[in-house]
């Protein structure tokens, strides 16, 4: 597909969110994510909705906008597997390594990630980076570790600071808060991953390396562009 140089961002959202499409499985239920570029595929899929049995979501703000739309939503619990999980990115790197997070829905993402097949990755093409890192990575906390979890990101260099909502900390759908930590350079996302997972109070890293992408749909100046990892 060849596009005008003069796309905008929120146009190349709408070119990825279109063509991940070709990746949901007929009469099946499609695992689907959170953020601007995914509600791009949610409109998109409710032009072939007949022809899926539904979704399950990563978020209530999906779940609304599916149901919205006249989509089936599914329990995570109700399903075994699915051939196909579609969500956006903060940041992607070149083996399929992501940070995710910036909407606050990075523990249904990673669960619903995980039920998945494949993880195909919808981004525009400021999120393809060298090293994951510079946009700050989301970690949902336990509140009342939130303090000792921010002191070890101090200890390794970084800061991290507790994500507001009007002025309050940010509540996500599952009760907890968010910490964003900037001055990271993550080389190693997998054993990044696994260490910050098992420190006591978090609940879900955003570095997504163990459920990476397999697919990431790159909107380009010059169009989708296929990366496979
Ligand atoms: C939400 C996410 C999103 O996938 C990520 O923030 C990208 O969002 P957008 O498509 O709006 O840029 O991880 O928790």
């Amino acid at each position: 597909m060849t596009a005008p140089i003069s796309l905008s961002q929120d146009e190349l959202k709408t070119l990825v969110g279109r063509a991940a499409l070709d990746y949901v499985v007929p009469g099946e239920i499609v695992g689907v994510g959170t953020g601007s570029t995914v509600n791009k595929f949610i409109d998109a899929l409710a032009t072939i909705k007949d022809r899926i049995r539904g979704a399950v979501s990563s978020s209530e703000a999906s779940t609304a906008r599916l149901k919205a739309l006249g989509i089936a939503v599914f329990d995570a619990n109700a399903v075994e597997s699915l051939a196909v999980y579609i969500d956006g990115a903060d940041e992607i790197d070149g083996r399929g390594h992501m940070v995710k997070g910036g909407g606050a829905a990075l523990t249904r993402e990673k669960i619903v990630a995980a039920l998945a097949q494949r993880f195909v990755c919808i981004a525009d093409e400021s999120k393809l980076v060298q090293t994951l890192g510079a946009f700050p990575l989301p970690v949902e906390v336990i509140p009342m570790a939130a303090a000792q979890i921010a002191r070890r990101f101090a200890a390794m260099g970084a800061q991290a600071t507790l994500r507001l909502k009007d002025g309050q900390a940010l509540v996500t759908d599952n009760g907890q808060h968010i910490l964003d930590v900037r001055g990271l350079s993550i080389a190693e996302p997998l054993a990044f991953e696994s260490e910050v997972n098992q420190w006591p109070g978090v609940v879900t890293v955003g570095v997504f390396a163990h459920q990476k992408a397999q697919v990431c749909l790159l909107g380009t100046a010059q169009g989708v562009r296929t990366l496979t990892f």
